[in-house]
């Protein structure tokens, strides 16, 4: 099974893809993290790609379409995946196509979880993240079981560096005119699914599992 799953920053994605992920026995691909891994590794990559991200603004394609194309010619990949965050404009979604189509491959499903704004920026000042592991929280909605810390490995939980609201902002209005557009481009093709993402965690899980459950 090969996903995509869009949204607004902020609206749920890598929440849902890791248990649709788990659900499904396949990899999570999210470019965020990918980013976010190569600007910890410190390369000259990971500081080009770091100017980008702190000010909230896309990593060109030059750099952002190859590290998918090899992601994805992993053999963890040969029995489906999950990409979160990726394709984010038109040259991407057509990249995608390309890149899928030389391996006789195409999307099954594209999940947009649609979310109204004032809900959004609620999520996004609330999340935080362990700095070590990767693993996400909300304050209020998704709580570490101490205060904090992470359940996983126990760290010191931090905000990310992009989730400051001036830059939630530009974030937001890049969604809307960058990657809101290519929503047609799925839909023209029939495998857009959008889904209300304003209710809880499981209610947004429920909706989409139902879904790819009656086509697995
Ligand atoms: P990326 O890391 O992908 O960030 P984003 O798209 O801005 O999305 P977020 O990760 O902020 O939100 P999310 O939708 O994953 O929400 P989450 O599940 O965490 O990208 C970061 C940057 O990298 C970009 O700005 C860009 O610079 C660059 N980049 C990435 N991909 C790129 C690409 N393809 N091309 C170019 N540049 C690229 O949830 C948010 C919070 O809400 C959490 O605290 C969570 O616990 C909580 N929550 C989730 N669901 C619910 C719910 N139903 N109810 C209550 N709380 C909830
Ligand atoms: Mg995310």
């Amino acid at each position: 099974m090969r996903i995509i799953l869009l949204g607004t920053p902020g609206g749920g994605k890598g929440t849902q893809a890791k248990l649709i992920c788990d659900h499904l026995s396949i990899p999570h691909i999210s470019t965020g993290d990918i980013f976010r891994t190569k600007i910890k590794e410190g390369s000259p990559e990971g500081k080009e790609i770091s100017e980008y991200m702190q000010k909230g603004q896309l990593v060109p394609d030059r750099l952002t379409i190859s590290l998918v194309e090899e992601r994805l010619k992993k053999d963890d990949c040969q029995k489906g995946f999950l990409l979160d965050g990726f394709p984010r404009d038109e040259n991407q979604a057509k990249a995608l196509d390309l890149i899928l189509k030389k391996k006789e491959e195409h999307i099954d499903f594209v999940f947009l979880i649609d979310v109204p704004k004032e809900i959004i920026v609620d999520r996004i000042l609330g999340r935080r993240v362990c700095p070590k592991c990767g693993e996400s929280y909300h304050i209020k909605y998704n709580p570490p079981k101490i205060e904090g810390k992470c359940d996983v490995c126990g760290t010191a939980l931090i905000h990310r560096a992009d989730d400051q609201e001036d830059i939630i902002l530009d974030r937001l209005t890049i969604y809307s005119q960058t990657t809101a557009p290519i929503l047609d481009f799925y839909q023209e093709k029939g495998i857009l699914h959008k889904i209300q993402g304003d209710g809880s965690i499981q209610d947004i899980f429920s909706q989409i599992s139902e879904i790819v459950d009656a086509n697995k």
